[in-house]
Protein backbone atom coordinates (compact mmCIF):
# COMPACT_ATOMS: atom_id res chain seq x y z
CA UNK A 1 0.00 0.00 0.00
CA UNK A 2 1.24 3.24 -0.47
CA UNK A 3 -0.29 6.66 -0.21
CA UNK A 4 0.24 8.44 -3.84
CA UNK A 5 0.34 11.87 -5.14
CA UNK A 6 -3.24 13.33 -6.09
CA UNK A 7 -3.36 14.81 -9.81
CA UNK A 8 -4.90 18.73 -9.90
CA UNK A 9 -6.72 20.63 -11.81
CA UNK A 10 -4.37 20.93 -15.35
CA UNK A 11 -3.47 17.43 -15.16
CA UNK A 12 -5.26 16.12 -18.47
CA UNK A 13 -5.51 12.59 -17.07
CA UNK A 14 -8.12 14.48 -15.24
CA UNK A 15 -9.72 15.39 -18.64
CA UNK A 16 -9.93 12.24 -20.38
CA UNK A 17 -12.73 9.83 -20.36
CA UNK A 18 -11.10 6.62 -18.49
CA UNK A 19 -11.18 3.35 -19.63
CA UNK A 20 -13.40 0.41 -18.84
CA UNK A 21 -11.94 -1.68 -16.33
CA UNK A 22 -11.44 -5.38 -17.23
CA UNK A 23 -13.71 -7.10 -15.17
CA UNK A 24 -11.56 -10.59 -15.00
CA UNK A 25 -8.89 -8.36 -13.93
CA UNK A 26 -10.71 -8.07 -10.40
CA UNK A 27 -8.77 -10.85 -8.37
CA UNK A 28 -5.36 -9.51 -10.02
CA UNK A 29 -2.50 -7.67 -7.63
CA UNK A 30 -2.82 -5.04 -9.89
CA UNK A 31 -5.98 -4.73 -9.14
CA UNK A 32 -5.61 -5.01 -5.11
CA UNK A 33 -3.12 -2.74 -5.37
CA UNK A 34 -4.91 -0.18 -7.14
CA UNK A 35 -8.12 -0.16 -4.47
CA UNK A 36 -5.28 -0.60 -1.51
CA UNK A 37 -3.46 2.98 -2.93
CA UNK A 38 -6.67 4.65 -3.53
CA UNK A 39 -8.01 4.33 0.09
CA UNK A 40 -4.75 4.92 1.52
CA UNK A 41 -4.44 8.04 -0.47
CA UNK A 42 -8.13 9.31 0.38
CA UNK A 43 -8.14 8.65 3.57
CA UNK A 44 -4.46 9.94 4.02
CA UNK A 45 -5.99 13.66 2.24
CA UNK A 46 -8.91 13.67 4.25
CA UNK A 47 -11.88 12.67 1.03
CA UNK A 48 -14.81 11.27 1.26
CA UNK A 49 -14.14 9.76 -2.36
CA UNK A 50 -11.48 9.31 -5.05
CA UNK A 51 -11.46 8.08 -8.84
CA UNK A 52 -8.62 6.49 -10.10
CA UNK A 53 -7.69 9.25 -12.59
CA UNK A 54 -6.66 11.35 -9.51
CA UNK A 55 -4.09 9.14 -8.85
CA UNK A 56 -3.24 9.04 -12.00
CA UNK A 57 -5.06 6.01 -13.23
CA UNK A 58 -7.34 6.26 -16.39
CA UNK A 59 -9.11 3.46 -15.46
CA UNK A 60 -13.06 3.43 -14.13
CA UNK A 61 -12.50 2.68 -11.02
CA UNK A 62 -13.76 4.87 -7.89
CA UNK A 63 -14.32 4.40 -3.77
CA UNK A 64 -16.64 6.05 -1.59
CA UNK A 65 -16.58 6.02 2.70
CA UNK A 66 -18.16 8.24 4.93
CA UNK A 67 -17.55 7.90 8.27
CA UNK A 68 -20.02 9.93 10.31
CA UNK A 69 -17.53 9.64 13.54
CA UNK A 70 -14.52 11.63 11.24
CA UNK A 71 -15.48 14.87 13.36
CA UNK A 72 -14.97 16.68 9.67
CA UNK A 73 -18.41 15.24 8.69
CA UNK A 74 -20.60 14.88 11.92
CA UNK A 75 -24.19 15.45 9.72
CA UNK A 76 -23.47 13.01 7.26
CA UNK A 77 -24.76 9.91 7.46
CA UNK A 78 -22.06 6.90 7.27
CA UNK A 79 -21.78 4.96 3.96
CA UNK A 80 -19.87 1.72 3.96
CA UNK A 81 -16.23 1.50 1.90
CA UNK A 82 -17.41 1.02 -1.63
CA UNK A 83 -15.42 0.18 -4.75
CA UNK A 84 -17.22 1.08 -7.59
CA UNK A 85 -15.98 -0.83 -11.17
CA UNK A 86 -17.84 0.78 -14.02
CA UNK A 87 -20.22 2.74 -12.82
CA UNK A 88 -23.29 3.79 -14.62
CA UNK A 89 -25.44 6.27 -13.40
CA UNK A 90 -28.96 7.00 -13.76
CA UNK A 91 -31.25 9.42 -12.60
CA UNK A 92 -34.06 8.72 -11.32
CA UNK A 93 -35.04 11.91 -9.10
CA UNK A 94 -34.25 14.69 -11.88
CA UNK A 95 -35.58 17.39 -8.85
CA UNK A 96 -31.91 19.70 -8.78
CA UNK A 97 -30.16 19.89 -5.16
CA UNK A 98 -27.55 21.99 -4.24
CA UNK A 99 -24.56 21.08 -1.92
CA UNK A 100 -21.26 23.36 -1.66
CA UNK A 101 -18.65 20.70 -3.21
CA UNK A 102 -14.90 20.49 -2.74
CA UNK A 103 -12.45 17.68 -4.39
CA UNK A 104 -9.16 16.76 -3.80
CA UNK A 105 -7.56 17.50 -6.86
CA UNK A 106 -9.14 20.89 -7.16
CA UNK A 107 -7.25 22.40 -4.00
CA UNK A 108 -8.39 24.99 -1.68
CA UNK A 109 -11.73 25.98 -3.81
CA UNK A 110 -15.21 25.51 -3.03
CA UNK A 111 -18.45 25.56 -5.35
CA UNK A 112 -22.22 25.43 -5.41
CA UNK A 113 -23.28 22.95 -7.49
CA UNK A 114 -26.53 21.81 -8.37
CA UNK A 115 -27.70 17.91 -8.99
CA UNK A 116 -30.17 15.74 -9.76
CA UNK A 117 -31.31 14.18 -5.98
CA UNK A 118 -31.82 10.81 -6.96
CA UNK A 119 -29.54 8.27 -8.60
CA UNK A 120 -29.19 4.65 -9.38
CA UNK A 121 -25.60 3.00 -9.98
CA UNK A 122 -25.04 -0.42 -11.74
CA UNK A 123 -21.20 -1.29 -10.94
CA UNK A 124 -19.41 -4.38 -10.69
CA UNK A 125 -18.08 -4.33 -6.51
CA UNK A 126 -14.49 -5.19 -5.67
CA UNK A 127 -15.21 -9.25 -6.39
CA UNK A 128 -16.52 -8.35 -9.62
CA UNK A 129 -20.04 -9.12 -8.81
CA UNK A 130 -22.89 -6.62 -10.08
CA UNK A 131 -23.96 -4.49 -8.07
CA UNK A 132 -27.31 -1.91 -7.69
CA UNK A 133 -27.20 1.32 -5.15
CA UNK A 134 -29.67 3.66 -4.51
CA UNK A 135 -28.57 6.53 -3.52
CA UNK A 136 -30.24 10.06 -2.44
CA UNK A 137 -29.61 13.58 -0.69
CA UNK A 138 -25.97 14.25 -0.16
CA UNK A 139 -24.83 10.61 -1.52
CA UNK A 140 -26.45 11.08 -4.83
CA UNK A 141 -24.10 14.39 -4.82
CA UNK A 142 -21.14 12.33 -3.58
CA UNK A 143 -21.45 9.62 -5.73
CA UNK A 144 -22.38 11.74 -9.46
CA UNK A 145 -19.35 14.21 -8.31
CA UNK A 146 -16.91 10.72 -8.24
CA UNK A 147 -18.16 9.40 -11.16
CA UNK A 148 -17.92 12.81 -13.36
CA UNK A 149 -14.26 12.31 -12.72
CA UNK A 150 -14.24 8.84 -14.69
CA UNK A 151 -15.65 10.87 -17.66
CA UNK A 152 -12.75 13.51 -17.33
CA UNK A 153 -15.40 16.27 -15.33
CA UNK A 154 -14.40 18.02 -12.48
CA UNK A 155 -17.36 19.91 -10.22
CA UNK A 156 -16.13 23.67 -11.49
CA UNK A 157 -17.45 22.36 -14.67
CA UNK A 158 -20.96 21.96 -12.66
CA UNK A 159 -20.84 25.59 -11.01
CA UNK A 160 -23.23 27.21 -12.94
CA UNK A 161 -23.03 30.44 -10.77
CA UNK A 162 -19.84 31.49 -10.89
CA UNK A 163 -20.04 34.04 -7.77
CA UNK A 164 -20.26 30.60 -5.77
CA UNK A 165 -16.73 29.77 -6.22
CA UNK A 166 -14.87 30.20 -3.36
CA UNK A 167 -11.66 29.70 -1.20
CA UNK A 168 -12.09 27.65 1.32
CA UNK A 169 -11.53 30.51 3.94
CA UNK A 170 -14.18 32.73 2.37
CA UNK A 171 -16.45 29.82 2.03
CA UNK A 172 -16.09 29.51 5.72
CA UNK A 173 -16.27 33.22 6.40
CA UNK A 174 -19.34 33.96 3.82
CA UNK A 175 -20.97 30.74 2.69
CA UNK A 176 -21.15 28.20 5.65
CA UNK A 177 -23.72 26.86 7.04
CA UNK A 178 -25.49 22.96 8.22
CA UNK A 179 -27.67 23.14 4.92
CA UNK A 180 -24.09 23.72 2.93
CA UNK A 181 -21.82 21.18 4.03
CA UNK A 182 -18.17 21.10 2.31
CA UNK A 183 -16.81 18.25 1.21
CA UNK A 184 -13.77 16.73 -0.43
CA UNK A 185 -14.87 14.20 -2.65
NI1 LIG B 1 -13.35 15.08 -6.70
Amino acid sequence: MAIRPVRTIGDPVLRRRAADYLATDVTSESFTGLIDDMVETMHAEGGIGIAAPQIGEPTRVAVIAIDRASSRYPDMDDFPLTVFVNPRVTVVDATEQGFWEGCLSVPNLRGYVLRPRGVRVDFLDKTGQPKALWAEGFLATVVQHELDHLDGVLFVDRVRDTSKLATIENYLRYWASRAAQPSEI
